[in-house]
């Protein structure tokens, strides 16, 4: 199986997606001790992620880390869209840094679209309503790839690590793909390891809040990241843990930074070996590995390295469409659009495939199924704040006491609630925009 970013296609089978991609499931453990957690985390929304650990432990630690993401408009802004930045705003009250690339260059690069159209697209609709959602201007920073110039200029340095051997087998580029489009997943990875250069506040936990079609470019910055190490810190085959240093230039004053910081870190018993350019650590276990190697990384940057950490990710599931296939933009039946006036939502709202049986009777007798009804999906990802509610929404649904009418009708109301509240910040949001584009 291969990931398309840039098809349409729905990857839907979750569990089959982290096996073949070793992608980590995303479990209770790794949210239950995140202050006040959001629900898309604690109801299984986000389904999985890479190395997750490394932020979770910043948080915890309280020390900086940040947050990158990225938008490709394509028309109207749905619920769908919704989502990413739902996660962007609830990290953003537990004190990450925000970054949001909108992929001018890509959008070019891949859709046909000019720069023009797509800043014109991603300020009027995407940005107002980013604000409207409750996005706040303090540490956030939205620009455009067009116009950022350390962007593009590591899109070009990082790509010396990379070979079109890797792009083809990870992308199914060939000899008719456009120049334009196969540098875009570059400048993808410009965007996600940027803000760990010193002038967007340094080497640190970088966490990509994405739908799982943005897989291939985690993967793609994970390797690059770690192909631009100066250091390597693994197990070796002895059951050692090992440093060692990657490049052939200042190795002894690398090995030399390498042994102080381990001294500081209380491992004493050290034995280098300079032939390898290694230094082997007697009494550490793998555990150990996450925080020499943060250290090394910030270190590295004094040996001209770029000291990155590799980013990390969680994927969230895809919402369903109002029509039970996927919720797109070019078919408005499928999707609320967050600009959608009330009454045209709840029409789609009474229209949405349900869970619901044939007849009344049917259904009082057999109960409905929540886990296939579109509009339970609307209360789980966006309408539903209390867990509790929603669980005796399923609860009523499957033993037959809840009956599709008043519930879609109770839908309609929630919405419109959420519909008029952001019409009404969207608003003023106008006038804001400037202090979010940097
Ligand atoms: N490729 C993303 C999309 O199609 C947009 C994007 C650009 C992005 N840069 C990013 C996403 C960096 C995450 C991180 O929607
Ligand atoms: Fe869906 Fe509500 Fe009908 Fe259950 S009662 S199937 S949750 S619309």
């Amino acid at each position: 199986m291969k990931i398309d970013p840039w098809s349409s296609a729905n990857y839907q089978d979750y569990a089959r997606l982290r096996d073949e991609f070793g992608i980590e499931e995303f479990t209770e453990d790794d949210w239950k001790d995140l202050p006040h957690p959001h629900k898309l985390l604690r109801r299984g929304i986000v389904f999985g992620h890479r190395n997750f650990e490394q932020v979770h432990d910043a948080i915890r630690k309280k020390k900086p880390w940040a947050i990158l993401t990225g938008l490709m408009p394509s028309g109207k802004m749905h619920l769908g869209h919704k989502m990413v930045i739902d996660e962007v705003i609830y990290y953003q009250s537990i004190g990450a840094d925000i970054f949001i690339a909108v992929a001018d260059i890509e959008a070019f690069a891949t859709r046909g679209l000019t720069l023009e159209e797509t800043k014109a697209l991603a300020v009027n609709e995407y940005i107002k309503n980013y604000i409207a959602l409750g996005l706040k201007p303090e540490n956030c920073h939205i620009y455009l790839q067009s116009e950022n110039q350390d962007v593009k200029d590591m899109a070009y340095t990082l790509a010396k690590k990379i070979n079109w051997s890797t792009m083809v087998a990870t992308y199914g580029f060939d000899g008719s793909t456009n120049m334009a489009h196969i540098f875009s997943p570059l400048v993808q990875t410009g965007d996600i390891l940027h803000v760990q250069l010193e002038k967007y506040g340094g080497v640190r936990p970088t966490l990509v809040p994405v739908g799982v079609d943005q897989d291939p470019h985690i993967r793609l910055s994970r390797d690059i990241a770690q192909a631009h190490r100066l250091y390597n810190v693994t197990v070796t085959k002895d059951n050692k843990i090992g440093v060692f240093v990657k490049v052939d230039k200042d190795v002894e004053k690398l090995l030399d930074n390498a042994e102080e910081i381990l001294y500081k870190l209380n491992f004493k018993e050290l034995k280098r070996i300079a032939d390898y350019k290694a230094i082997y650590i007697q009494k550490a276990k793998e555990e150990d590995i996450p925080k020499i190697d943060e250290l090394l990384a910030k270190s590295e940057t004094k040996f001209g390295g770029y000291g990155f950490i590799q980013p990390s990710s969680t994927y969230h599931r895809f919402i369903t469409g109002l029509t039970g296939d996927k919720m797109s933009s070019s078919k408005p039946e499928s999707a609320i659009f967050l600009t959608d006036p009330p009454k045209i939502a709840a029409k789609k709202i009474m229209n949405a495939k349900t869970g619901g049986a044939v007849s009344l009777e049917a259904q009082k007798k057999e109960g409905g199924k929540p886990d296939e009804c579109m509009v339970y999906e609307l209360f789980l990802y966006h309408l539903i704040e209390k867990d509790k509610e929603l669980q005796e929404i399923h609860t009523s649904c499957k033993n037959g006491q809840r009956m599709c009418g008043n519930c879609k009708k109770y839908a309609v109301q929630l919405m419109e609630k959420l519909l008029v509240d952001l019409q009404e910040k969207r608003k003023t949001a106008e006038g804001k925009i400037k202090q979010y584009l940097s």
